[in-house]
């Protein structure tokens, strides 16, 4: 069975204000959406996404004065992040109000609350009076979806519509902040860099990512990956090696291409540099070459500026196993 795929905001916002499920473009990657007022909705979700319910689910709102509804207050530093970065990839903790479902927060006190960017998003945002609830639209612990096609490949089956918006610009997650004692703590590296936020507030706490009882269940280790494995590491020896064991391997490098190898099985995430293009093209390349025949694909680290380091993250884990 095949999800329906178009534009068609009207019919997105009718399905969802009678309950059902809706799959959305962001600017980050896309969202399973629900109405986030709705415990059928939710639970819906966790059951398509196959995610297990202690995992919190973020919620999407059209402007700051709207989540001013669900929230009890916003602290000083993370107002002046709303401030420069919403509408856009960023997710603020913040305590919430009892409206908000245990079932959203998986019982935790704080919702993730975020205001998206992308256009049609936006528009059917403005046409719902409740915010919705949208993890990203892939099953639990797989790559994240970039594109409607995406979406269709795996859970096709299961959403009636796909609110078709094109390629996600960013490509990555948002980047998950919060605050612990005063101090503005990154959750999540994603697509607003620590840069960027640090720009704002100062020196941030970013949590290790690999912590055994996380916070944030998208700080497990073995996320967002393919399903063949992925080993991180200098390319030119790990390339060297396989070809000497007689094994067929994918290449994923940030610039270099390899003459020596098929097309397709290497791709280059930005022959120029560029990290923005870097992380728009990172899931799709992930999703290619864990769809080519490769036995296994061979990665290496960007340089851990702008957004490499929020790369790095996807691709550690996606090493992880
Ligand atoms: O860019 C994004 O954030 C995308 C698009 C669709 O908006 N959404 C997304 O949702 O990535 P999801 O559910 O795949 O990842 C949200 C992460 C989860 O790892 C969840 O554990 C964490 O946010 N999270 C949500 N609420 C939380 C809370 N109250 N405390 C701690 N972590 C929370
Ligand atoms: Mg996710």
């Amino acid at each position: 069975m095949m999800a329906e795929i178009g534009k068609d905001i009207k019919k997105a916002a009718s399905l969802l204000s009678s309950g059902k499920l809706v799959a959305i473009p962001t600017e980050t990657v896309y969202g399973l959406a629900g109405n986030a007022l709705d415990e059928g909705a939710v639970l819906d979700i966790f059951k398509t996404k196959q995610r297990p319910s202690f995992d919190p689910l973020i919620i999407h709102l059209r402007d700051i004065d709207q989540v001013r509804a669900y929230v009890d207050a916003i602290p000083e530093e993370l107002e002046q992040l709303a401030q420069k970065f919403w509408p856009g990839p960023l997710t603020l903790l913040l305590p919430k109000k009892d409206m908000i479902s245990d079932l959203v927060t998986s019982g935790l006190d704080t919702v993730g609350v975020r205001v998206p960017r992308h256009p049609l998003t936006r528009k059917l945002l403005h046409r719902l009076d409740f915010p919705l609830a949208a993890p990203s639209a892939n099953p639990f612990g797989y790559i994240s979806p970039t594109s409607a096609q995406h979406v269709q490949d795996q859970l096709g089956g299961q959403v009636p519509y796909i609110l078709d918006g094109g390629a996600c610009d960013i490509g990555l997650e948002s980047t998950i902040v919060g605050m612990e004692q005063g101090q503005v703590v990154i959750y999540r590296l994603g697509g607003t860099s620590v840069q960027d936020i640090e720009s704002v507030v100062g020196k941030v706490l970013i949590l290790p990512q690999s912590s055994s009882n996380p916070k944030s269940p998208g700080m497990l280790k073995s996320h967002y990956a393919p399903r063949k494995p992925l080993l991180l590491g200098h390319l030119d020896e790990l390339i060297e090696s396989h070809r000497q064991k007689g094994i067929v391997f994918a290449v994923l490098s940030f610039q270099r291409s390899f003459p020596e190898q098929p097309s397709e099985l290497q791709y280059a995430l930005s022959p120029e540099g560029d990290y923005d293009e870097a992380a728009r093209n990172l899931f799709s390349a992930m999703r290619a070459l864990d769809s080519s025949n490769a036995e296994i694909i061979l990665a290496e680290e960007l340089p851990e500026i702008h957004l490499g380091k929020a790369i790095n993250d996807r691709l550690r884990r996606a090493s992880a196993r």
